[in-house]
């Protein structure tokens, strides 16, 4: 199988999983990316069967709205009970690196605010340990420097993705050569530098569930 069709699984599995629980009230949490983009287009038929979405990124947002998803501000919302989205790379405790496509801030917000995490990956993002993947950190712009510098003394070789400003004005610096054996560490360690905006590991917070595309079939794992 490719790994679009991969992607095809899991989204259509997700949509399984989310069915059931969908009322006129509901508000469900939207991620970013190219499988979140699979299931953002099989989640439009069933449009009326919930209330709408809340977006962790303006193209995720555009692509709701033209298929006829009322999208929400989360200060309008307060929380989701369920938030769906992709990752970069994801390990046996659901721990992820997110990011690729620079909506890791948006996202990690949202996905504070869910009741419940569902991770939809292909079979290539799960890894033993999370690092090979560069994991994004978003600074703001006048710090990049400074961040880059502290970030090498943790060992990583930061690398500023040129031409790239995230939805909320700011810069990415990817940041590889670190396989991190603690994510929930590392996680708290970089967004204590100055300047951080919030860095790719979503360990604090990871998922409740991943439904893993392989060439099995989806697999559950909680
Ligand atoms: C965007 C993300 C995505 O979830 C991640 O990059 C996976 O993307 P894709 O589904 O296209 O492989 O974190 O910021």
């Amino acid at each position: 199988m490719t790994q679009d069709a991969l992607k095809a699984a899991v989204a259509d599995a997700a949509i399984a999983e989310i069915t059931p629980m969908l009322e006129k009230s509901t508000v469900l949490g939207i991620g970013t990316g190219s499988t979140a983009n699979l299931f953002i287009d099989r989640l439009a038929p069933l449009r009326d069967r919930f209330k709408g979405a809340v977006a962790s990124s303006d193209a995720s947002k555009a692509r709701l709205e033209a298929l006829g998803i009322e999208v929400f501000e989360l200060n309008d919302v307060g929380t989701v009970p369920v938030y769906i989205d992709g990752a970069d790379e994801v390990n046996g405790a659901l721990e992820m690196i997110k990011g690729g496509g620079a909506a890791l801030t948006r996202e990690k917000i949202v996905a504070a605010c869910a009741e419940r995490f569902i991770c939809i990956a292909d079979g290539s993002k799960r890894v033993e340990t999370l690092g090979r993947f560069p994991l994004p950190v978003e600074v703001i712009p006048m710090a990049r420097s400074y961040v880059a510098r502290e970030l090498v003394k943790l060992g990583f070789e930061p690398v500023y993705r040129q031409g790239v400003v995230t939805d909320n004005g700011n810069q990415i610096l990817d940041c590889f050569e670190v396989m991190i054996e603690r994510p929930v560490e590392m996680e708290t360690r970089i967004n204590a530098i100055v300047g951080v905006v919030t860095n790719g590991l979503f360990a604090a917070r990871g998922a409740d569930v991943l439904l893993l595309g392989t060439a099995g079939g989806v697999e559950r794992v909680t």
